[in-house]
């Protein structure tokens, strides 16, 4: 196909938050494709902390995003050309294709149908990784018991709201930590979380004492820091902390904020793990599956929050980190396919 395309590549490094300098917005020519290839036009580009993570100087689950390099980036699209019969043109697909308008797939660079008649919006969150990720953290790693106190920070993001609204599934009692007053209405409203504690308006140690008179059986981590150690001090005999991220540390440079109360570990006899969805790729169908049936059942919501273009990608990543998004951040990089 003729054209061009736009690609956001890494500039440099960041010191905090990114800013107009951290991406440059380059230009150049499609190429024809080879055979085996296909090419997709992204229509939406997933908005993910850990996007941040990668384009640190030292190295984490994946190898940091090189100076040069396109950003790297989920997506979902569609196919518009193609060379490879097991992805004709007009399907839809999934893949971790980068930050540009059109990738070129096949060979190493892999991506997946997106299963019909799934709106490709969902795919992205309730359906996507953030929900797997919540499917997995809660049922795997934390596996909440009836009549349990669980407690989810970030817990109106993407992952923290599917999370709680998991435990709430499995009968456990929810309390959810978010940032603004919205937010925590919509968490005791809407998801049926049974409290919200507002982290920047309150103090969370104190409300916490107040929620949880018995302490927490389980935790749901997604933002680390003085919050982690909040609940470490609180923790019930036997407790589980599923470890699914630490966003108040990424845009750190300085090594986090010592935590103080992890011997209560010990003292609670408690697990604290962290883990990957990345490693459940193989189970992702099982997790789809359950997701669809409780969203069909009205028993999950969500929130999708959609920022306008490509060029747009890199404010949008800084609403993460001010908490600026309701729901799963993604950029509309371009129209959805027709039909
Ligand atoms: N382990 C895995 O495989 C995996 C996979 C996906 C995501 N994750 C992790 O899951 C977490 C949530 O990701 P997401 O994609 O669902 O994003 P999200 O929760 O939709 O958005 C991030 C939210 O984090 C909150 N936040 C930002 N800075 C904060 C701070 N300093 N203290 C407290 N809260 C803060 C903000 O909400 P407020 O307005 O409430 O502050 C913001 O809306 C991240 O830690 C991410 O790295 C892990």
């Amino acid at each position: 196909m003729e054209g061009t395309n736009r690609q956001l590549r890494l500039a440099r490094r960041p010191v905090g938050m990114v800013d107009d300098d951290t991406f440059e917005l380059v230009e150049e020519p499609l190429r024809a494709l080879e055979p085996g290839e296909y090419l997709v036009r992204t229509v939406y580009l997933s908005i993910d902390p850990t996007n941040r993570v990668w384009i640190r100087e030292e190295p984490s689950y994946l190898p940091p995003v090189a100076i040069g390099e396109v950003m790297r980036g989920g997506t979902i699209g569609e196919v518009v050309e193609s060379r490879n019969d097991a992805f004709p043109v007009g399907i839809a697909v999934l893949g971790m294709l980068g930050w540009q308008d059109y990738a070129i797939g096949g060979g190493d660079v892999l991506a997946r149908p997106v299963p019909p008649g799934v709106p490709l919006q969902q795919m992205m969150s309730v359906f996507g990784t953030t929900g797997v990720t919540a499917y997995f953290g809660m049922l795997d790693v934390a596996k909440p018991q009836p009549g349990e106190t669980v407690v989810v920070s970030g817990a109106a993001g993407a992952t923290g709201s599917v999370a709680g609204q998991i435990a709430k599934i499995q009968g456990a009692r929810v309390i959810g930590i978010a940032g603004t007053p919205d937010k925590c209405s919509w968490l005791t409203g809407e998801l049926g979380f049974d409290h919200a504690v507002n982290y920047r308006t309150e103090d969370v140690g104190a409300r916490l004492d107040e929620l949880c008179p018995d302490g927490i059986d389980v935790f749901f981590d997604n933002v680390g820091g003085a919050i982690l150690d909040a609940v470490l001090r609180r923790l019930a005999l036997g407790a589980r902390l599923a470890l699914c991220g630490a966003i108040s540390t990424y845009n750190e440079e300085d090594q986090p904020p010592p935590i103080h109360w992890y011997m209560n570990l010990v003292v609670q006899r408690a697990r604290m793990q962290g883990f990957l969805v990345l490693d459940y790729l193989d189970r992702f169908p099982e997790a789809v599956l359950a997701l669809v049936e409780w969203v069909g059942a009205g028993r999950i919501h969500w929130r999708d929050h959609i920022v306008e273009g490509l060029e747009s990608a890199p404010r949008a990543l800084n609403m993460l980190f001010t908490g600026e998004n309701t729901g799963k951040l993604m950029v509309r990089v371009g129209p959805d396919p027709a039909g």
